[in-house]
């Protein structure tokens, strides 16, 4: 934002799995955009076209701006889909040329008045991909060509190098710079653990912090819950959170990722994709390839297949060299559970 539309950042597309950050990275760079008296539209793909609500915002903006009301939270307000009854194809075309006029205007506006716009777009995955590329082409042009102060972050699962990037169309989305969520490492994730808790007033012992990183693997969400689940815990809140405090918290952390993490990941997965996490089961901590392929009687390719998909979908890794495990104790509780229902 400092630096302008030259910056390589200034159109940005975040990945990572479920529950590394993506959202709340997008919710910070909104912050830090209206600190600085920037305006911001937020989109996320639902029924209603992220374009159109892009244009729509963007046209509340303008009457904002013009009316001398330099910034401006316009994200909560819920709009109506486009109803009007054109064919697809002329809508989209409106659609373009819509967001494209109005965008040009507010970009034009703020550039003489040095503010900026921020457009964010969460879970750009399952944005349908006319969509996307009605976007796309107006932020290539307003940005890009006519360098105006108008930036773009968007966040999606790793799967969408599958969909979307892999799309010869989609050259905008390739050529934003990309920042990949991952896990947190062990350094990254005891101070992630400790010091909010500090920070609180309150104090953790060295044996419950240990145990606390070692069970949570780094995965960001399951750090939180794990964090706040031990402090609450507690009986007496004056007290540091004790071993006993983090493993009664871990456990209620994991049913919640269950729920909430693996749960939709599963759900998302196809039947071939469900099998091959069973056959992964009798294995501890991570599996071979090969077994894998021997007990679902396929061959090693037909493996290494379902191997990629499944990393994609965030529900595995690759430990070392031919090998896979589950990305976090949740996911094998899940295909557990679903081996259990048979
Ligand atoms: N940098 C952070 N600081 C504090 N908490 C964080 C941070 N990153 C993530 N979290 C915690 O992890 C939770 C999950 O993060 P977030 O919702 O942003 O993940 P996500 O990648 O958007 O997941 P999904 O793909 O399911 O939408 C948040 O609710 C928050 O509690
Ligand atoms: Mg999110």
């Amino acid at each position: 934002m400092d630096t302008g539309p030259t910056h390589p950042d200034y159109t940005l597309l975040v990945t990572g799995n479920r529950g590394t950050g993506k959202t709340a990275l997008l919710n910070v760079l909104e912050a830090r955009a209206f600190e600085r008296g920037w305006m911001f539209i937020t989109a996320a793909a639902s029924t209603e076209p992220v374009s159109a609500r892009m244009a729509s915002e963007a046209q509340r903006c303008l009457a904002r701006l013009r009316k001398g009301r330099g910034s401006a939270r316009v994200s909560s307000v819920s709009m109506m889909g486009v109803g009007v009854s054109l064919d697809p194809s002329s809508q989209e075309v409106n659609q373009a040329s819509g967001l494209l006029a109005v965008l040009e205007e507010l970009g034009e506006l703020l550039a003489q008045r040095g503010g900026g716009l921020l457009l964010t777009v969460d879970e750009m995955h399952d944005v349908d991909r006319n969509d996307v590329r009605t976007v796309a082409s107006a932020v290539q042009i307003v940005t890009r060509r006519r360098q105006m102060p108008v930036a773009f972050a968007a966040a999606a699962l790793p799967l969408i190098e599958d969909t979307h990037l892999a799309d010869p169309n989609m050259t905008f989305l390739q050529r934003c710079a990309r920042a990949r969520l991952g896990l947190l490492g062990e350094e990254e994730t005891r101070a992630a653990l400790r010091q909010p808790v500090l920070d609180s007033g309150s104090a953790i012992d060295d044996d419950a912090l240990a145990e606390a990183v070692a069970l949570t693997l780094g995965y960001p969400y399951m750090i939180q819950l794990v964090g706040f689940h031990a402090w609450q815990m507690r009986d007496d809140p004056s007290t540091p959170i004790s071993l006993t405090n983090v493993r009664a918290g871990a456990a209620e952390a994991e049913m919640i990722m269950v729920e909430q993490i693996a749960g939709p990941t599963w759900n998302r997965l196809s039947p071939m994709d469900r099998r091959f996490l069973i056959e992964m089961l009798p294995d501890e901590p991570d599996s071979s390839l090969a077994d894998v392929a021997a007990r679902l009687g396929r061959s090693l390719q037909y493996a290494r297949t379902y191997r990629r998909r499944l990393i994609a979908a965030g529900a595995i890794s690759t430990s070392t060299k031919g090998r896979v495990r589950f990305l976090h104790h949740a996911f094998r509780s899940r295909a557990a559970s679903a081996a259990l229902e048979g």
